[in-house]
């Protein structure tokens, strides 16, 4: 991997590190260590990539003492909608899940930004190739966690590598085995000295980056894919249609968007749990619009910040505290 972009990496605590193991992890009804949580060589998901994950942050307030969990609820709502796609099920409702995750970011003491991990898998020691009749199992883990891609623009990277389509495997649901698509496209983009790919769709359209979902602005009108361009239904992008409309009057346009549309855009920007809200200066080579964080993506993003933080007290019902 060329070198600049390796030390920018190493600046994102997520890429740099193994995560550690001493820390408190949930499986099956225990909370036990992350080092004492294993599962079976034969496990189902495990030879064959059938799991389901989500990808939480909770993010700590250091003047009010307390750690934000953001958009808790509609993370575990959009967990059984991949479990729903996968057949998996999932050990109780979605305040049981909520409930589960507290617990476990209470027990590691956490007071600095986190970044939390349920999984759902076929536990099942199986070699079949299906989805029936295999036993489900469920663990979470949650780690600290800086930026997971640059916020300060980035350099994506339209990948040649095709989204997978709703009809082969599906980017609605957070499958683990379809990341094999992300990862494919993320190291070519990282071959090429870029920070983040672009998927297109196989009709040609633009869909989602590797890991988070994507926005342009062209003529002040603030665009994305379509929930039927392969994307998954980032719960940042409705974080970002939301901030759009009431700090900025803006309506989102979803719709087909071609390739280079980017090279003429005004803005380009990405946003995802892990993402954020990560601008991009460069598409292909190109700067985007004058080369620098257009107005329209830094309002977004410093609105984002100051909610998800609790800085900013609209939207409460975004937040879950931990501590009481
Ligand atoms: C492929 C992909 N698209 C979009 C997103 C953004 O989704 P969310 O905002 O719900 O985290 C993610 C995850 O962060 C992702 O992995």
């Amino acid at each position: 991997m060329a070198s600049s972009v390796h030390e920018k990496l190493k600046e994102t605590a997520a890429l740099g590190t193994e995560i550690p193991e001493t820390g408190w992890a949930y499986q099956d009804g225990v909370f036990k260590r992350l080092a004492d949580a294993h599962v079976s060589l034969a496990t189902h998901a495990l030879n064959y990539g059938t799991g389901v994950f989500e990808g939480i942050r909770a993010y700590w307030n250091a003047g009010q003492e307390q750690l934000y969990v953001f958009r808790l609820r509609e993370h575990f709502e959009r967990m059984r909608d991949s479990c729903r796609i996968l057949r998996l099920e999932l050990p109780g409702d979605n305040r049981v899940l909520a409930d589960v995750t507290l617990e476990l970011l209470r027990r590691n003491e956490f007071r600095t930004d986190v970044y939390v991990r349920p999984l759902a898998y076929k536990a099942a020691r199986s070699i079949k190739v299906a989805l029936h009749d295999l036993r489900s199992g469920f663990g979470m883990f949650a780690f600290p966690i800086g930026a997971y891609l640059p916020t300060s623009g980035l350099a994506a990277r339209t990948a040649t590598w095709r989204r997978t389509s709703d009809d082969a495997i599906p980017a609605r649901g957070k499958l683990t085995g379809s990341y094999i698509n992300t990862a494919l496209a993320v190291d070519e983009a990282h071959d090429a000295e870029a920070d983040e790919s672009i998927f297109l769709t196989r009709d040609g359209h633009v869909s989602e980056g590797g890991s988070a979902n994507l926005f342009m602005v062209r003529d002040g009108k603030l665009i994305t894919p379509a929930v039927t361009d392969d994307i998954l239904e980032g719960i940042t992008r409705d974080v970002v249609m939301t901030i759009a409309r009431e700090e900025l009057g803006l309506t989102t346009i979803e719709r087909p968007i071609d390739r280079t549309e980017l090279f003429i855009a005004d803005e380009v920007f990405f946003c995802g749990t892990g993402a954020q809200v990560a601008p991009c200066v460069r598409v292909d080579g190109r700067g985007v619009g004058d080369g620098a964080i257009g107005p329209i993506t830094r309002r977004i993003g410093e609105v984002y910040f100051a909610i998800a933080r609790g800085d900013d007290p609209r939207h409460a019902e975004w937040r879950t505290a931990v501590y009481r």
